[in-house]
């Protein structure tokens, strides 16, 4: 069942935290939705204005529309993930997105809000949610790439000011965790001072972290063991900083940057270890099976398992 994420967050607050997934081919997305209705939880399936370039965005609706007919009792939600205007109003649009963000965190305050909440006011008009963000992430996601020099935190003392004039509906926040593989080159992880600092500013809620990944060793390791050449300092953050995040209003964490290295580890050692065979469905079977494991692990990690039962829908 397609959701807003509204549901789920007034359902999950302060208890436990719903994956947000990026989803660029059909093998994510029908790993995505076999998993969420296996653990009966609730998922975010997130789309990129990259992905859109790639599929095409009438493909990739087109393909979770199929998931959701072949796994009826999944409860999802459609989420627009770092729009620009453009992308966000064209998502409002289509009514075929519960959620879209939009990303004017490189702007100053002042227009941050202003764009902000000019897509709030189109998206309001149709119970659309927005995630907002304030607050720079350092790293590297699709085509957006931000100096790690620039990345600031998001400020605690502005958030209270900034949700009440733009009236978005969840906000990403800049607390040490960066997009891509290789995560913390300068930090020192999740800064858990700000997150409650925000959460006083701001009880009940509903905060996103965006770099979410745990970037694997031994993922890091096999990949690397079958021809890859991933930097040794590839990491990411670990559960028990995901699992203390979740008490202090995290809600959503966007996951993207592990399950392309899962792609990356199941077709190198396809190759590696067969290369006689050149058949896209046998890497396309271990993919997807790998990736329904990932994910069952992840919501069993952030508490999500059985929860959509809870939903009252
Ligand atoms: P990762 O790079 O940690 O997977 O983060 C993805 C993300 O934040 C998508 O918006």
């Amino acid at each position: 069942m397609h959701l807003s994420p509204e549901i789920f967050f007034k359902n999950c607050y302060g208890r436990y935290a719903i994956p947000a997934v990026n989803v660029f081919t059909m093998e994510q997305v029908l790993g995505l939705f076999s998993s969420g209705e296996k653990a009966k939880a609730p998922f975010i399936v997130q789309i990129t204005p990259a992905a859109r370039n790639y599929a095409g965005p009438e493909m990739l609706i087109a393909m979770i529309n199929a998931a959701a007919k072949i796994f009826p009792k999944a409860m999802y939600a459609v989420h627009m993930d770092h729009g620009i205007e453009a992308h966000a109003f064209d998502a409002i649009r289509s009514n075929d997105y519960k959620s879209v963000m939009i990303d004017a965190s490189h702007d100053s305050f002042k227009d941050n809000v202003k764009r902000t909440k000019a897509v709030v006011v189109e998206a309001h008009k149709k119970n659309i949610f927005v995630e907002a963000e304030l607050g720079v992430l350092s790293g590297v996601e699709d085509d957006l790439s931000i100096d790690e020099k620039h990345a600031r935190y998001t400020q605690p003392s502005e958030v209270q000011e900034f949700v009440e004039l733009t009236g978005c509906d969840s906000l990403a926040v800049a607390v040490g965790t960066s997009h891509g593989a290789y995560k913390f080159s300068g930090g020192d992880g999740i800064q858990f001072a700000i997150l409650e600092e925000i959460q006083r500013r701001l009880p009940e809620f509903p905060i996103v972290l965006h770099g979410g990944s745990a970037v694997n060793k031994e993922e890091i390791e096999r990949i690397n063991k079958a021809r890859g050449q991933l930097m040794e300092g590839a990491s990411g953050v670990s559960p028990e900083e995901i699992v203390k995040s979740i008490a202090y209003g995290v809600c959503k964490i966007n996951i993207a940057t592990d399950t392309r290295l899962l792609w990356t580890r199941v077709h190198r050692e396809f190759f590696r270890d067969t290369p006689e065979l050149f058949d896209p469905v046998i890497p396309g079977k271990t993919y997807m099976r790998e990736y329904e494991k990932f994910m069952l692990e992840k919501f069993e990690l952030l508490g999500a398992t059985n929860k959509a039962i809870d939903m009252n829908v």
